[in-house]
């Protein structure tokens, strides 16, 4: 079968793309989907997040970094369709990188974190517009909204939330959340999905079982489902 294509895209900085990302990538590989993680920023975050692996681990998450042929990203990602279940892209917040468009293009899915804050909602225009134009010719894209770094306590963040849950037609809000944590940054410099901290980082792998479980059904994705 064809791969499932992810792309997690939002112009803007900082809002979680990376993270949400590697630890999808980690999740599904727990779930025994094949993954390819393909970093398409040239910062290489991701790339140098996954290098962190212990080698010893028998979770290994596969990532490329594509970052500086942003050009051929899709071009790169045809190489992989017929041997993965599923491809995720982890795009670049440049507003002037052709791979958000690109990726949405041929994606079944564009994920787009957004911190749910009043800048953060105004800065995500941009990119839902893209997905807005990208969908009327790909008719195989969804665009889900995730919401990302979650300040939980914060009065602003309900309405927030209320506000990403209706922002544009056809762009729900996924239903799992999240939340600013310590153990994401944790994670980072452990090379693997927060999954690796164990007990100790409890509630952002239930986040993330949480996410996968939404992304899945929107792809329809049934091998190792819990
Ligand atoms: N849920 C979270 N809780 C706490 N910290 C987070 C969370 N998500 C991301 N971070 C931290 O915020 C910073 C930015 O996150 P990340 O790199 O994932 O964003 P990004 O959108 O990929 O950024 P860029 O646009 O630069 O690629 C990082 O230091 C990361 O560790
Ligand atoms: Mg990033």
């Amino acid at each position: 079968m064809r791969a499932k294509i992810i792309a997690v895209t939002n112009q803007k900085g900082g809002c979680g793309k990376t993270n949400i990302a590697v630890n999808l990538a980690g999740t599904m590989v727990r779930r025994g989907h094949k993954v390819k993680l393909i970093d398409a920023d040239p910062q290489g975050t991701a790339t140098i997040w996954v290098n962190n692996a212990d080698p010893d681990s028998p979770i290994q998450i596969e990532v490329n970094g594509l970052g500086r042929v942003a050009g051929s990203v899709t071009k790169e990602i045809k190489k992989y369709v017929d041997d993965y279940d599923v491809i995720i892209v982890d795009c670049p917040p440049a507003a002037d990188s052709p791979v958000p468009q690109s990726m949405m293009l041929v994606s079944d899915l564009a994920l787009i974190p957004i911190i749910p804050n009043p800048g953060d909602l105004w800065a995500a225009q941009d990119i839902l517009e893209l997905a807005s134009r990208c969908s009327e010719s790909n008719d195989a894209l969804n665009v889900r909204l995730v919401a990302s770094i979650v300040r939980a306590n914060l009065a602003l963040t309900k309405a927030a939330l209320e506000q990403m849950a209706s922002m544009r037609e056809g762009m729900p809000l996924m239903k799992a959340r999240i939340n600013q944590r310590a153990a994401y940054a944790e994670a980072m410099i452990s090379g693997d999905s927060v999954h690796i901290l164990g007990s100790s980082a409890k509630a952002a792998i239930e986040e993330f079982e949480n996410l996968t479980n939404d992304v899945s059904l929107v792809l329809g994705l049934k091998k190792g489902r819990k």
